[in-house]
Order: C-alpha cells, then structure tokens, then sequence
C-alpha cells in the first residue's frame, strides 16, 4: 500500500516519460481525479471514460480539446471539426466524410506503400532512428500527397505541427512560436485553398471544394475556404503526428516483448491484431479534454458544470476491469470484448482510423523484412514532451543479422 500523494500532472516529466503507475492508482484511489494544480478533473477508468465519449451533451467539445483553451471557457472560434458540437459537428462530419469513404482510402493503398518504401529505403540497418529516420516523415508525406500540398512546403508544415504541440514541462499554454506555427499553417492553406477553387486538381482540398450536402436548414450546403484550411491543419496534427508515434514506438514494445515480433514474422496475417494492440498498449493519442455543462455526479464526487475534464483513454486502455492482463502486449489477444478506446468513441471518434490502420499495418509488413531482428538502445530513447500526443521522439534501432 502506498502512501504517498496521487499526482497527476499531465506536464510533468513523470507523465511524459510513462503514466501508467500514475494511472493504475488514479483508476483504484480517484476514479475522478482533481487537480488542485491546475483546476481540473480527470476520468481514468473505461467504465467511465467510455461514455464519457459518446455523452457530448454532458462533455462538450466545442471550448477544445487542451486544458489551455478548454480552461478558458470561450467556444472556439476556429471552426474546426473537432472542436464542435452538434448541429454543427454533424453538417461538418458529413461534409469531410463525402471525401473520406473506404473507397477513396482504398484507392490511397499504392501511394501509402510507396511513400513507406522511399523513407525506409534511406535508412541505414547499422544503425538508425526509427522515428527521426523514418516515422516522423512518412504520415506527413502522405496527408500531404493527399491534400495535393506542394512538395516543397512538406517539411515547413511538419516542423510548423511539431512547434504548436510541443511542451515544456509545466507549460499548459502554446509558446508564441506554437501560436506563429499555427497562423503561418493556416495562411499556407487558406492560399493552397483558394488557388484549387481557381484550379482544381486531382486531390482532397479540390474534393472538399465541390463536397456538397442537402441541408433542411439555411446554412450552406458547401465548406467556406477558411473551413477546408482548418480541416487541412487538423490532419497534420490528427493525421500525422500520431501515426509517427505509433509507428515510431512499435520497436521499443516489440523489444520489450521479444516473441511478439517472432510471432508476427512468422505470420504476417497478425499485422493487423498487432496494429490494434500497439494502439491499445500505447495509444498515441492518451487523453482528450472536454467541458463539463453541467453538474456530474459520479463515483461520490461531484464535477462542477464549466470544468476540464479529461478522458483518459490511455488508462482506459489499461484497465483490468476492461482487458485481461493489460499490461502485458499480447498481439493474439481475444478481441471479442472491449473495443479499444484508441481512436476514441462517439460523434468524434477518428475520422482518419481507416486510414491510420492502413498505414501502420503496411509500415509494420515493411520493418518486418527490413529488420526481421533488431535492438533498440533503450538507454537512449526518448519521449516528447506534448499535449494530448504521447509517444517517442528518438528510438535508436540496429538490425542484427539473422541467427539461423
Ligand atoms: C494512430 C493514428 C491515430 C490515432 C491514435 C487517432 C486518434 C484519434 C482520436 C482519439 C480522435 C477523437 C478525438 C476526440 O474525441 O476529441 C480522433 C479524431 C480525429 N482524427 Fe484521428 N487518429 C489517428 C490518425 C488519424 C488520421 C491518419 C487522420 C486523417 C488523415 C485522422 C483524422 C482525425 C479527424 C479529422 C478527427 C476528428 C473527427 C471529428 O471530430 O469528428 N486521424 N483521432
């Protein structure tokens, strides 16, 4: 039994560097975590966060999704389809779905492949970053290739995410270099906007432009410019940034869990049960803040209407109560019971998920033939410091030549 005080503090380095023992005790001693810190609370078990996410009457996302812009209570002005709550969530929603179908992401499946090969094909097997070598560029590459973003703006863009979500420890609000990364994307993709309305292409932006509902209200049945440039920066973030994490940190679990990696070289039809498990057992994406609109009374505590709270889908991942074992990686695991909360639940869950499971899992098939036997310099691994994105930022990898 352990006496000393539940922190939990979403800016610290002990979460950065892995929250699960801070978890464990949130789910067992405070269900419903306050922060006394920051003035926040924060739901930890999957009986709890589950619903969380699906209930957007109670938790609202329209004041963000980040303690920073959640605290400050304004609805959003950025009009971006993950900071809003129905109706006019749902008129967005189908707007972006009309460009987002299962065929349209099928039809995406060569180019995935080839951007995965051109990165991985510079990476030098002696000795590389798994994700400064490769996982931090290829997702970018490819909701650039699919937006039709000129070549020559991709870095740009992708250092432009990078600076808005990074944090230092104990900073809750964006730095003024995030804030000018954050314009700066915007002004690009306002401009890339308006010259596909003058020029249409072959690519998503173009797409958006001509999508088109029926609507029964008096709102237009078309996206403005301004709400295509939104949708395009939240795929660098949403799109990008995540995927890079899980694929970036699938060597460290693997290493840590040796006879996975055997099992799923043997049998590559397991790719995809083990792209589920890498987003179950280290999500990418931990935990999302909403608004309380009104009073929750829940485990004997009472959440004040116009609170943060955060879902910590994480720990609901890791919950006992939920999966067996949870914190052992078992990419054979019987998934006939709790869906994983990875890519959330409810009118928000990941637009992109198709998406995301294609590329990792065409990712994986690749790294299993380029390095079917590997070591990570775990001494050397390290995490970024971010909102809401968890995951590595270095992992350095050798391929070891095959033991026959
Ligand atoms: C492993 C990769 C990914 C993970 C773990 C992930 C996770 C999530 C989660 C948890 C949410 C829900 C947020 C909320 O409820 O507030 C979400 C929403 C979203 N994701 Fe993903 N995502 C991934 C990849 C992608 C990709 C590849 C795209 C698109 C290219 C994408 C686009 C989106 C969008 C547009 C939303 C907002 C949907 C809405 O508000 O209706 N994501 N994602």
């Amino acid at each position: 039994m352990t006496h000393t005080k539940l922190v939990f503090d979403p800016f610290s380095r002990e979460f950065f560097d892995g929250p699960y023992d801070i978890y464990a005790r949130m789910r067992e001693e405070a269900p419903v975590y306050y922060s006394e810190e920051y003035d926040f609370y924060a739901l930890s078990r999957y009986e709890d966060v589950a619903p969380a996410y699906r209930d957007f009457e109670t938790y609202s996302s329209a004041r963000g999704l980040d303690l920073a812009t959640v605290r400050k209570g304004e609805i959003s002005s950025f009009k971006s389809i993950i900071v809003l709550d129905p109706p006019e969530h749902r008129h967005m929603r189908r707007l972006v779905s009309k460009v987002f179908t299962p065929r349209a992401i099928n039809d995406l499946r060569d180019m995935v492949d080839a951007q995965i090969v051109r990165y991985l094909d510079r990476v030098d097997p002696t000795g590389f970053d798994m994700v400064q070598d490769f996982s931090a560029y290829f997702p970018m590459e490819i909701i650039s290739e699919m937006l039709g973003v000129p070549m020559e703006y991709r870095t740009q863009l992708r250092l432009w995410t990078d600076v808005s979500l990074h944090r230092e420890i104990g900073q809750i609000e964006m730095s003024e270099a995030g804030t000018d990364a954050v314009v700066e994307a915007m002004r690009f993709y306002y401009g890339l906007v308006k010259e596909r309305r003058a020029n249409p292409q072959d690519d998503m932006i173009s797409k958006l432009i001509e999508a088109e509902i029926e609507r029964d209200d008096d709102q237009p049945p078309t996206l403005t410019t301004m709400e295509i440039a939104m949708f395009a920066s939240l795929l660098g973030g949403a799109g990008a940034e995540t995927v890079a994490k899980l694929v970036g940190g699938a060597p460290v679990t693997f290493a840590r869990f040796p006879e996975q990696w055997a099992k799923l070289r043997d049998d590559h039809s397991l790719i995809p049960d083990a792209v589920e498990e890498l987003l179950r057992f280290e999500s990418p994406n931990q935990y999302n803040v909403r608004y309380s609109m009104h009073d929750v009374e829940l485990h004997g505590v009472t959440i004040p209407a116009g609170k943060p709270v955060f879902l910590m889908l994480g720990s609901a991942n890791r919950d006992p109560a939920a999966f067996d074992e949870p914190d052992v990686f078992d990419i054979e695991r019987d998934r006939g019971g709790r869906p994983s909360l990875a890519f959330g639940l409810g009118i928000h869950s990941c637009l992109g998920a198709a998406l995301a499971r294609m590329e990792s899992a065409l990712a994986l098939g690749h790294l299993l033939d380029f390095m079917p036997e590997f070591e990570v310099d775990f001494d050397n691994c390290t995490r970024v410091s971010m909102q809401n994105v968890a995951g590595y930022e270095s992992v350095p990898v050798r391929v070891r030549a095959r033991q026959q």
